[in-house]
Order: C-alpha cells, then sequence, then structure tokens
C-alpha cells in the first residue's frame, strides 16, 4: 500500500514545512501548524474539474487592449442600500465577495435577509452551520418576500457544485467557507488548505457562469479572517462586518473592493425583526443633552465617505488611588494620554490627580482625528463642570502644541451639522476657503485650544 505523505501547514499564514514546529518562521505564531495529508497531484485536479465541471477550460490568447470591448457592467441592485453602498452599487456578476466578522455579529441574519428580500432573483442560500428548520424560524423574523430562495443545507462542495447546476442560481450565498469540505483534500474542514481550495473552485465558479457568489468567513481572536490570507487575495472584494455585541449598531465596511472605493461605511441597527438599515445615523447617535450636563461634547467626524456627527463623553474626577485611571471606550488610549498631556503641558490643567473616563457612545470605534476637539472639550467641560452649551459641535484634530490642525473634507462635515439644526460648529483656523454665509449655523474658526477654552468656558 502507498505511503501517506504529510506536511504541516500554519493555520494562520498557510506555510509549508515537512516537519512541526512549534513557532511559525514566517507570521512568528505560536502553535499553528497543523498536519496535512498531501494529495497526488494528478487525481485532485482531476476530481476538482470534475466538480466545477470546466474540464473543457478554454485557452485564453492575449489581447490588444483596445480591441476588448468593454462592457457596461450590469449589477445587482439589492433592496439593502446600505450593502449597495459598500460594494459600490450592487453586486456585480461573476465576483466573489467575502464578508467577515465576529460570532453573533449577524453575517447570517444579513445574508438571510439579503437572500429573501431581492425580488426577481433565484438564490441558492447553501448552509453548513445551521438546519433548514433553524433558517426557516431566523427567515420568518425577517420576513419573507422572495419566493424564489432556496437553501440548501450542505458541506460538501463537489454536492454543493451538483446542486449549483441543477439549480442555476442567480446568486450564491455561501454561510460559511470554513465549514465546507472538498473531498480532493483529505485534511478537515476549516483548515488552510480546505479553505484554500474550496475557495479557489468557487471562485472558478463564479468567473465561469457569471454567477456572483457571496461567502461567510469567521475571524480570528485578532479580528483577521480566519484562514489563509491568500483568501482575501482570491475574492473581489472584502467586506467587515463590526459592532459592539451589546449595542444594537453594527457597521459594514469595506476592506477591499475591486469595484468600487473602500472608503464606504453601511450601517445597521439589529432589531427583533432583523437588521434595519439607518439612513441617516447621526440622528440616532447624539441624545438630547436636555439637562444640560457637564462633560458631553459632539463632534463632526467623517466615517468612510459618511459624515457622522457623534457623541463623546468625558469624565474626569478625583482620584481616590495614588496611580489615576485613565480609560477609553470607542477612542484610542493613547491618543487620549497625549490629549491629555496637551492639556497639561500647553493650557496649564492638571489632570495628574485625577481620573479620566472617554467614552464614544452608540459603541462605535472612531478613528478620524477630527474628533480631537470634541474630546478635548468633553474634557475640559468636565473638569470645569460646565456645560457645553446646547447646539454646539466641534471639528479639528489636536497638535502636540495645543494647535487646532486642519481636517479633511470640511464643508461636508459642516453641511451634516447644519442640516441636523446646529447652532455652531467650532473648526480649524487653518481649514481656508470656508463660505461662512453659505450655513445658517455660525462657523468659529480657531487657531489652537487656548480659543476654544475661552470661547466656551471664560
Ligand atoms: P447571526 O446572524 O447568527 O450571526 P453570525 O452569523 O454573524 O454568527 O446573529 C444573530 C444574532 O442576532 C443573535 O444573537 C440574535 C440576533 N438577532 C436579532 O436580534 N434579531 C433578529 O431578527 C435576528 C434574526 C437575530
Ligand atoms: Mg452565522
Amino acid at each position: 500500500m502507498a505511503k501517506f505523505r504529510t506536511r504541516y501547514v500554519c493555520q494562520n499564514c498557510g506555510v509549508e514545512s515537512p516537519k512541526w514546529m512549534g513557532r511559525c518562521p514566517s507570521c512568528e505564531a505560536w502553535n499553528t501548524y497543523i498536519e496535512e495529508v498531501i494529495e497526488p497531484e494528478h487525481e485532485k485536479t482531476a476530481e476538482s474539474r470534475r466538480a466545477t465541471g470546466t474540464s473543457d477550460h478554454k485557452v485564453a490568447q492575449p489581447l490588444r487592449i483596445k480591441t476588448i470591448e468593454s462592457v457596461e457592467e450590469q449589477r445587482i441592485v439589492t433592496p439593502d442600500h446600505e450593502l449597495n453602498r459598500v460594494l459600490g452599487g450592487g453586486i456585480v456578476p461573476g465576483s466573489i465577495t467575502l464578508i467577515g466578522g465576529e460570532p453573533g455579529i449577524g453575517k447570517s441574519t444579513l445574508l438571510l435577509q439579503l437572500a429573501v428580500h431581492l425580488v426577481g432573483c433565484k438564490i441558492l442560500y447553501v448552509s453548513g452551520e445551521e438546519s433548514a428548520q433553524q433558517i426557516k424560524m431566523r427567515a420568518d423574523r425577517v420576513d419573507i418576500q422572495n419566493d424564489n430562495c432556496l437553501i440548501l443545507t450542505e458541506t460538501n462542495l463537489f454536492q454543493i457544485f451538483k446542486q449549483l447546476k441543477t439549480v442555476k442560481p442567480d446568486l450564491c450565498i455561501i454561510d460559511s467557507i470554513q465549514t465546507l469540505v472538498s473531498s480532493a483534500i483529505e485534511s478537515t474542514a476549516g483548515t488552510v488548505s480546505q479553505i484554500r481550495e474550496c475557495a479557489s473552485e468557487l471562485q472558478r465558479y463564479a468567473k465561469d457562469s457569471n454567477v456572483p457568489v457571496i461567502l461567510v468567513g469567521h475571524i480570528t481572536k485578532d479580528g483577521n479572517i480566519a484562514g489563509p490570507k491568500i483568501l482575501e487575495h482570491m475574492v473581489d472584494t472584502v467586506l467587515q462586518f463590526e459592532g459592539e455585541h451589546h449595542h444594537a449598531y453594527r457597521l459594514l465596511r469595506t476592506k477591499k473592493n475591486r469595484f468600487g472605493s473602500t472608503s464606504e461605511l453601511g450601517i445597521y441597527e439589529m432589531q427583533q425583526n432583523g437588521l434595519r438599515q439607518v439612513s441617516n445615523p447621526s440622528e440616532l447617535l447624539i441624545s438630547e443633552n436636555a439637562d444640560n450636563l457637564s462633560g458631553i461634547g459632539i463632534g463632526a467626524t467623517i466615517e468612510g465617505m459618511r459624515p457622522l456627527l457623534i457623541e463623546t463623553q468625558a469624565l474626569v474626577s478625583h482620584s481616590a488611588y495614588g496611580t489615576p485611571q485613565r480609560s477609553a471606550t470607542g477612542f484610542d488610549s493613547k491618543r487620549l494620554n497625549m490629549l491629555l498631556a496637551v492639556l497639561e503641558k500647553r493650557c496649564g490643567f492638571k489632570f495628574g490627580d485625577k481620573d479620566v473616563f472617554v467614552n464614544i457612545t452608540g459603541g462605535l470605534k472612531v478613528e478620524d482625528p477630527a474628533i480631537d476637539l470634541s474630546v478635548i472639550c468633553s474634557l475640559l467641560s468636565s473638569f470645569e463642570d460646565i456645560a457645553i452649551p446646547v447646539g454646539t459641535c466641534f471639528t479639528g484634530e489636536v497638535g502636540l502644541s495645543g494647535e487646532v490642525r486642519s481636517v479633511n473634507r470640511i464643508e461636508q462635515r459642516i453641511m451634516e451639522a447644519d442640516k441636523l439644526g446646529f447652532k455652531r460648529i467650532f473648526i480649524p483656523a487653518s481649514n481656508k476657503g470656508i463660505d461662512a454665509d453659505k450655513y445658517t449655523l455660525k462657523v468659529i474658526q480657531v487657531n489652537n485650544l487656548n480659543e476654544v477654552y475661552d470661547n466656551l468656558f471664560a
């Protein structure tokens, strides 16, 4: 009997080695090597061709770029505007999209919702994670509007391709890529070689049949999509579904897109009956500061391409212990330390014996540096225990010398604040050429933190 040959594959980065290693020399991860059986090459390709039905492969010829016909791509425009937005206008035929996210964040809900709401399309929803009854229960919650949605609970890639050939869907959804097994590969589901093999077969299917495929991908502890990095190279679009479990908001971000911009953002709210698209997030993210509490500021930020007004809260209180606490939720804590140091050194506020807490409401994580000014003003407001007047918002990055630095797309930020009925906005003086008469709100240009302080609290 022929002896099996094996190899060890790093489950983190996909590097192979003939012997086991404790630490991967390539990605430096510990304990990631798993033994896999090496397939004889010819069997594997024959099997996979049989599976996809692509054995009569056309031989490609080089073409002059000018002679290639440019075709107007007909995207499938979904009823989900947020999804259309992050995909760059809809699902491109023959494309392959990967959606990654934490367990329980709502990936299956999002895609099942798409499958049962997309009228006029035949959809094959393949689930390797849930039974048909479980899927039906979920579908009932999100309201079924499409009679052409077929559910297949299967993990064997060969069987899936068989069904795809008979069903001939207009869209195929796979939940999830980590549960698929190709019989061409010995190893268990979820290993690097299985993921790579299944993804490349699905990619070939999508390109040959022009049917778009959407894959769900699990993520690892550190937030990357599980499986080899090559998975992200193979697909056309990578979307990331994120949010806090305890908050209802979910953000769908584009990480890679061959057919559109990567700076798009979709916002959803998880409700009893599925995910609801949030078209005007700012109104939801700002609570009414009717009681005039100190420590609350509103920052005009840009997430992706969308202007968002976000509430920042700060609490500065006397520290009972020797080492004061610094804590930030939704905001980089290193940046918070920097802002505190700027306030100490440049403006003379003493935070050395104070506990400082900063919180971005709504469970959002903000990376836009323009939120700095709002965080600073919340800190000062809490420090002085003077509320920031209602109807005030801020935008501006704060530099190490206490200067307020210019931000991008200032007009868009001012316009959003104006639209939401704010009375005044503090913006960096270095953002030149602002036509303040265009807006009903008052635009106040500031050079540094001392000017802001004098304006608000003096
Ligand atoms: P799910 O889509 O199963 O997540 P994933 O596929 O990313 O693991 O997420 C389901 C979660 O969403 C679950 O915790 C329950 C909640 N949920 C609602 O709140 N409302 C709903 O209508 C549905 C279908 C789910
Ligand atoms: Mg799921």
